[in-house]
């Protein structure tokens, strides 16, 4: 590290799967060596010593750009796919975010909420100097999400089709996974997990977003869900109120385990909706 201000670090925590380290390490001796021809920044592995099979893998990255190239390099999605078929990985730190946003995340969100309520909902995109009538006349809400119109270069569903195979799904057998893109590209998933009280069961799409918000993000583009139906399985109505309260107008790619099933935009889903706008 240098101390240069372009400089941002990333770290996830990784727990492998017993008997898959062999994988692991050729995975980040792979991934290091990707980031450094790639000049990306440069990775470090690090082994928690209280748990055997946790590591944290940690990139440097040249600058805020760099780690942007990253995320959407086919090769790194390629990995990161391994990767997810042999371990959980939990994003702590994302240095990807500009320094604003980083601030945004510290914040008690509620103090920007009570500051303006009416400006509650939108606090979540950035703001791009247009006057709010604009944003409707064009009937979509700009930000960041739609700085990025390079959609299919992380595979969404792909990330969706894995994080099913972790559904708790006892009672239904109906197992749901799920995929939320981030506007730095990282991907977050989700899967239902059901209880015996079957009222407490949560739905695929709000894991991955409550997941996503408790790891500091607040800015997000695209989520894939994934079933194994014939029929495209849509989020249900307290997931639309969730995905466009903290995610507002995103692309829903729609799949089950071989094809995809559709696209839509919530907007499309979620008529009239009620949010924090209203209040
Ligand atoms: N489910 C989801 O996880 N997402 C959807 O979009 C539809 C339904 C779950 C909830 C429950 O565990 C099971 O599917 C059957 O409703």
């Amino acid at each position: 590290m240098d101390g240069s201000e372009g400089r941002r670090l990333s770290v996830s925590l990784v727990d492998i799967q017993p008997g898959h380290e062999p994988q692991f390490d050729a995975i980040a001796t792979h991934f290091e060596a990707l980031l450094i021809r790639k000049e990306y920044g440069r990775a470090e592995v690090v082994r928690d010593e209280s748990f055997p099979l946790r590591f944290y893998v940690v990139r440097y990255w040249t600058d805020a750009t760099a780690a942007e190239r990253c995320h959407r390099d086919a090769e790194v999605q390629a990995l990161t796919a391994k990767l997810f078929q042999i371990a959980r990985v939990t994003h702590v730190v994302n240095g990807a975010r500009p320094p604003q946003t980083l601030r945004l995340m510290l914040d008690d969100r509620r103090a920007h909420i009570e500051a303006d309520r009416r400006t509650g909902f939108d606090r979540r995109v950035e703001d791009v100097g247009r006057a709010e009538g604009n944003r409707r006349v064009r009937d979509r809400r700009l930000g960041p999400r739609r700085t990025r119109e390079r959609d299919g270069e992380i595979d969404l569903i792909g990330a969706a089709r894995r994080a099913r195979e972790h559904a708790d799904a006892a009672f239904s057998h109906f197992k749901v996974g799920a995929a939320l893109e981030t506007g730095d590209g990282t991907v977050i998933t989700g899967c239902n997990i059901e209880n015996a009280t079957y009222g407490l069961t949560i739905c695929a799409e709000r894991v991955a977003m409550f997941k996503a918000l408790s790891e500091g993000h607040r800015v997000f583009t695209r989520i894939a869900i994934v079933a194994d139906t014939d029929a495209p399985t849509p989020p249900c109505g307290a997931c639309r109120q969730i995905l466009w309260e903290f995610g507002g107008n995103l692309a829903i790619e729609l799949a089950n385990l071989t094809e995809p099933k559709g696209e839509h935009q919530l907007k499309d889903l979620l008529p009239l909706p009620f949010d924090a706008r209203l209040l």
